[in-house]
């Protein structure tokens, strides 16, 4: 982890960031689906931070280091000792050398800082990048590779006349954390408002949303439609045609593009009003030997019976008189309250999230992948005076594009959203927490134990 410069688009100045190597997003790590590997991940900071730190958050106290730091492998099964645990944040000079045993279906995860009380300011400077798992099943597919598979990472940020990042501030000096933190800057890549010469042929693109908290819309321009093969943790069963793909943070998308009839044209990455990059047919015709196989992996579905356990939980936000947001809490409880979630090792659980919130939450749970059941709308007044759940609207279902294998799902507001988690692989303490990262910082996130079965 380094800090370093870098042009983020011809008209700017070089920014200062914080990154990996000398990259943002750093070097893309690939890996084979049950090939581990060993990353020693070096803080080589410095020692003051230059994002505002508001030492009010749990974790962040001005006693505390400014620059701290430790990685986290978004949607990878490993030991808790690998994966990253906030609290055990090093400072410049250290490092970590982490185990990813890789024993794992394809998929596109992130690594990211996850710093307890500053993640959100270290992403934001630009703690990230992608590592990606592959296998022979996958190979064997033959979707769009090599050249003709690109990784689109997408962030939002706000920038200074002098090229500089802004990161929002409340306007109370002592007290900077804000709710949530949107830029309207977009980015690619590390790019802002990029293009890419394609061809025309088909492409496979693998979307993160990066962002601290904007959810995206993601369109093309000329009305053609993505097709959707994949999820946060791999291949859906069957290509899903889609013209909007809504991707909130922490959130991935694996789509492929066909631009065989889009020769001589320029094509924009649309989100709502926002022009997120541009790409650049070629006018000449190529050949394409890449295949969209009408079926791609299977995706068993998780039987509700199987589940040993159903846990209600609630999500509930505290507001000042004035009607601020203070902060959110994952079942009312604050990080240092003791441990609530503790399934056993190798059991199926059924997590009703209850979002009594006028936001849409991504809850993301560590070293686990789960499948979403359905949302429901209930009643939020009957939920707050009797903690009955009286349901006002049709069961709804996953919508097609995902009902495949997540490790973070949208809570949607004023619905009760239902996975179903198998808890396989290790056990010990991990996280649990919304990927708003301004939530996730000021505790909307919470340990919990998978715990091993007695005997
Ligand atoms: Cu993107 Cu706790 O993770
Ligand atoms: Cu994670
Ligand atoms: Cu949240």
């Amino acid at each position: 982890m380094n800090e370093f410069t870098s042009k983020v688009h011809r008209d700017l100045p070089a920014t200062r960031m914080w990154g990996f190597e000398a990259a943002s997003p750093g070097p893309t790590i690939e890996a084979r689906s049950g090939e581990g590997l060993l990353v020693e991940w070096v803080n080589n900071l410095p020692a003051k931070h230059f994002m505002p730190i508001d030492h009010n958050l749990h974790g962040a106290e001005a006693d505390k280091p400014e620059v701290r730091s430790i990685v986290h492998v978004h949607g990878a099964k490993v030991p808790p000792e690998s994966d990253g645990y906030p609290e055990n944040w090093y400072v410049p000079g250290k490092s970590a050398t982490y185990y990813y045993p890789n024993g794992q279906d394809p998929a596109l995860l992130w690594y990211h800082d996850h710093a307890m009380g500053i993640n959100r300011l270290n992403i934001y400077a630009g703690l990230f990048g992608l590592f990606i798992v592959r296998d022979k099943v996958e190979d064997a597919l033959n979707l769009p590779r090599g050249a003709y598979e690109i990784p689109l990472v997408v962030f939002d940020r706000s920038f200074r006349q002098d090229g500089q990042l802004d990161y929002p501030v409340s306007g109370i000096a002592d007290a900077p954390w804000v709710p949530e933190a949107f830029g309207e800057a977009m980015m690619v890549n590390g790019k802002l408002f990029p293009y890419l010469d394609v061809e025309p042929r088909k492409y496979r693109f693998r979307l993160l949303n990066a962002s601290n908290g904007r959810f995206y819309h993601f369109s093309l321009s000329n009305g053609q439609h993505f097709k959707q093969i994949g999820t946060d943790q791999g291949l859906l069963p069957a290509p899903v045609d889609i013209e909007t793909l809504l991707v909130a943070p922490g959130e991935r998308v694996d789509v492929v593009v066909d631009f065989t009839g889009q020769r001589g044209e320029r094509i924009l990455l649309k989100s709502d009003t926002f022009e997120i990059m541009q790409f650049r047919v070629g006018r000449d015709r190529v050949s394409d030997s890449s295949s969209l196989p009408g079926s791609l992996r299977p995706v068993p579905k998780t039987l509700e019976s199987s589940a040993i356990r159903t846990r209600r939980i609630p999500i509930i936000e505290n507001k000042a008189k004035n009607g601020d947001s203070m902060m959110m809490l994952l079942n009312g409880m604050h990080w240092d309250m003791p441990v609530t979630e503790n399934p056993t090792l190798d059991t199926t659980e059924i997590w009703e999230l209850v979002n009594t919130t006028e936001d849409s939450h991504p809850i993301h749970l560590h070293l686990v992948r789960f499948q979403l059941l359905d949302r429901r709308v209930f009643n939020e007044y009957v939920y707050y005076r009797t903690r009955e759940l009286r349901y006002t609207g049709p069961v709804e279902p996953p919508e097609p594009f995902e009902a495949g294998w997540k490790d973070t799902i949208r809570a949607h507001s004023l619905m009760v959203t239902r996975i179903i988690v198998r808890f396989e692989g290790y056990a010990g303490r991990y996280v649990w927490h919304c990927h708003l990262l301004e939530h996730e910082d000021n505790e909307m996130m919470r340990p919990y134990d998978v715990v091993a079965p007695r005997g």
